[in-house]
């Protein structure tokens, strides 16, 4: 008789423990059951929920629109595919600037109807009274710098952050006090990989990297851009697994041929 080992779960603490060890951390977005399934059984360490499904998946030019409801419906549908990963879900633009009340009625509604195991906020300084307030309700909080996607009419652009010193040195603040607050990691954005390494070194927390370069603790892309199946965007950072794109397309057009010179369904795919 086969007896199924129990799948060892992945939590902040052994993200910690992982870089205490030196074992990089891979991360991926996931926004759907089907897909989340896959990535966790090919053993992604984290998968998150984020609100890039604002562009790949409901075809918006920012981050900005999606609603809380959006991420709580794509978060509950990762999770119930979910048995290994931790699953992080990104707090969605004006549910916690500025309101560190409304911080934690939005996390707690995420971790109440989703079954996530932790929120992302972007920023730093700025919104530690929320990101305070959301740990003080013990739900575990990343933190994210650098190119912070739904500042993306303040920044005027999505080029790289922080290369001036300034910004560096308020970045590395920023980090600094993300981490004394309690966040168990950091998501850096588009940053200089200097920058991102030195953040690293000086942070206990994990340090995930997107355009940060080789030294942070582990890196994340939006699955829909590593996959291929996202085209115009096509920034340096970016590796392309696959060109999803060409080969779904290729697949429909194939469907398409068979049904109209009636090649699909043949004798053997009818009842
Ligand atoms: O929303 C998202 O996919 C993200 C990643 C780019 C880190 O925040």
């Amino acid at each position: 008789m086969s007896v199924s080992k129990p799948v060892k779960r992945v939590t902040t603490h052994i993200l910690n423990e992982m870089k205490i060890r030196g074992e990089k951390i891979a991360m991926l977005t996931a926004y759907d059951y089907s897909i989340a399934r896959i990535l966790d059984e090919a053993e992604i360490d984290v998968i998150l929920v984020g609100d890039s499904a604002s562009n790949v998946m409901a075809g918006f030019d920012t981050t900005l629109p999606i609603t809380l409801d959006n991420m709580i419906y794509h978060a509950a549908s990762v999770v119930r595919a979910v048995k290994r990963a931790l699953v992080v879900v990104d707090l969605p633009f004006g549910t916690y600037q500025g309101n560190s009340k409304e911080a934690l009625a939005s996390s707690i509604r995420i971790m109440k109807e989703t079954g996530a195991h932790a929120v992302k906020l972007e920023g730093g300084q700025e919104i530690v009274e929320s990101v305070d307030r959301i740990l003080s309700a013990g739900i575990p909080v990343m933190g994210h710098l650098g190119l912070t996607p739904q500042s993306i009419y303040k920044f005027g652009t999505y080029v790289v952050r922080a290369k001036e010193e300034e910004e560096a040195r308020k970045l590395m603040e920023d980090a600094h006090i993300l981490e004394k607050t309690g966040c168990f990691a950091l998501v850096l954005e588009k940053i200089p990989a200097k920058l991102a390494e030195e953040v690293t070194v000086s942070l206990k927390i994990p340090v995930i990297g997107i355009g940060a370069g080789m030294k942070t603790d582990g890196q994340v892309l939006v699955l829909h851009d590593m996959l291929g199946i996202t085209q115009e965007f096509s920034p340096r950072f970016l590796r392309r697994y696959h060109n999803l794109y060409a080969e779904i397309k290729g697949a429909v057009q194939a469907y398409i041929n068979d049904v109209r010179t009636q090649q699909f369904p043949n004798e053997k795919e009818q009842y």
